[in-house]
């Protein structure tokens, strides 16, 4: 919301311009700086977009400082506590918590599309069964738009509705079915009478030889799971989302977009990263080891699960996710769990080393996801594609809100130019 009272200076050459200042309901002002090209002829330059606000939204906010992360005002903390998934993916979609009947009107609405149209069997048996899950559903979620040609007219609200459940409703299905297909066996069809998290155990892990019962510790957890990860603001994979979206692009390919991008080991992809690397540790002694290639500017080594851009005390995700993990190894019988211990200890001395002190480098959610995940009985490559089935609604909620803002403009990025100036071409046989 702009604030009339407050503008910035800015001074450059022989030219002083005024700068609107806009005021957010909590967090830092903000610079309106969309005019600054006509008025000043120049641009900002910002890679990495460290202090640049691409939208205006009321979906999440995080203080980084604080370790606060709110959607629509609630804090994670109570949202993991005391709700659940499908209650927070209609806070997230709609703005408010909803009544007892309008839960019950959604999660229904939700259950009702869990299947995937038929034919799309035979898409995912095109691709090889030692492809990557992540690979498969970049694919399969862009083909949706394929299938479902009744909710791409991005102009129709209803369809715009349409499209977002069956995102979120079908997302699990696909992510289990990825994961059914590079281990050989058949694909499960979800089943309307259980919750999401249960649902999505079960077609993971269900064969049709025997009966399959969910364990409600495990269903919990990975309810939890999915909550912790729902969404979180402006974040690379939401920002390919918008990106992507605001040329107007169908929301199936968006969302895929969103995927691919999530896939990356800097971002959705740490969590394989980490119980990977925590396995290449492998014992307490061998810690110090990899601290010190972490701390090494010649070693592109880098703890993963360790850091984040916003986060710059503690990621409050992480605070509910290790108390998660102590939970189901608990419950589960896990003890000793050798991953774990590694886990622990690596937090403890790095988060005692100057290094990480003065970086403010904290465990973020992915550093304690997989120990759970892994406990469960996923394998690694299962990680990032959960993280994809819980970040769904998030993209969702995001592109949703953009696509009904009357200002939406196409993303335009401008950039600092450093190659040559115009220059003459020379013929071939004179270079
Ligand atoms: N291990 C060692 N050093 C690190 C780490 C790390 N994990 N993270 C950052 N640093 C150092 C980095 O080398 C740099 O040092 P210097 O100032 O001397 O050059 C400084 O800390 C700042 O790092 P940056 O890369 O400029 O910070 P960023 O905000 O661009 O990156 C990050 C944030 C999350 C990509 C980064 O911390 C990282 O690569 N972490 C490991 C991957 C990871 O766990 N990602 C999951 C993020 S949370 C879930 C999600 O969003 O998907």
């Amino acid at each position: 919301m702009a604030d009339s009272t407050k503008t910035a200076t800015l001074s450059f050459g022989d030219k002083t311009l005024e700068l609107p200042m806009l005021s957010p309901t909590v967090g830092p002002d903000v610079i309106d700086i969309s005019k600054l090209y006509a008025k000043g002829g120049v641009f900002t330059h910002d890679p990495g977009f460290t202090s640049t606000s691409s939208c205006e939204s009321t979906i999440t906010f995080i203080d980084g400082d604080k370790g606060e992360l709110l959607h629509r005002g609630y804090p994670i903390d109570q949202l993991a506590e005391k709700s659940h998934y499908l209650e927070v993916c209609y806070l997230l979609l709609y703005g408010e918590l909803p009544t007892a009947a309008q839960l019950e009107d959604f999660e229904s609405r939700v259950t009702r599309h869990t299947m995937v149209h038929e034919q799309m069997m035979n898409f995912f048996r095109g691709f090889r069964r030692d492809a990557h899950p992540m690979a498969v559903m970049v694919g399969v979620v862009g083909a949706m738009s394929a299938f479902y040609h009744d909710s791409t007219d991005i102009t129709d609200p209803w369809q715009r509705e349409v499209a977002s459940i069956r995102l979120l409703a079908k997302m699990p299905t696909i992510a289990a079915m990825a994961y059914k297909y590079t281990i050989g066996q058949p694909f499960e069809y979800p089943r309307n009478d259980l919750d999401y998290a249960s649902n999505f155990l079960r077609m993971c892990f269900a064969v049709p030889a025997e009966d399959y019962e969910v364990d409600p510790i495990l269903s919990r957890a990975m309810d939890r799971i999915f909550t912790l990860h729902a969404d979180h603001e402006q974040n690379a994979s939401t920002s390919t989302v918008r990106l992507a979206s605001s040329s107007g692009a169908n929301p199936f390919a968006c969302i895929a977009a969103g995927i691919a991008c999530l896939w990356g080991p800097a971002h959705g992809g740490a969590n394989q990263a980490c119980l990977e690397m925590l396995r290449e540790i492998g014992s307490v002694d061998r810690i110090p080891e990899f601290i010190a290639r972490a701390k090494d500017k010649n070693d592109p080594f880098r703890l993963m699960g360790f850091g984040h851009r916003v986060y710059k005390n503690f990621d409050p995700r992480a605070k509910v996710m290790k108390q998660s993990a102590d939970e189901v190894l608990d419950l589960l019988g896990i003890e000793n769990n050798p991953t774990l211990q590694v886990a622990k200890e690596l937090e403890k001395q790095a988060l005692e080393d100057p290094y990480f002190i003065e970086k403010k480098l904290f465990p973020n959610v992915d550093f304690y996801s997989g120990i759970i995940l892994e406990a469960m009985g996923f394998p690694t490559s299962m990680f990032t594609p959960i993280f994809a089935v819980s970040r769904t609604v998030g993209w969702v909620s995001q592109w949703k809100e953009m696509i009904a803002d009357p200002a939406l403009k196409i993303g335009r990025p401008r950039q600092l130019y450093t190659g040559h100036a115009k220059r003459d071409y020379v013929d071939v046989e004179n270079r």
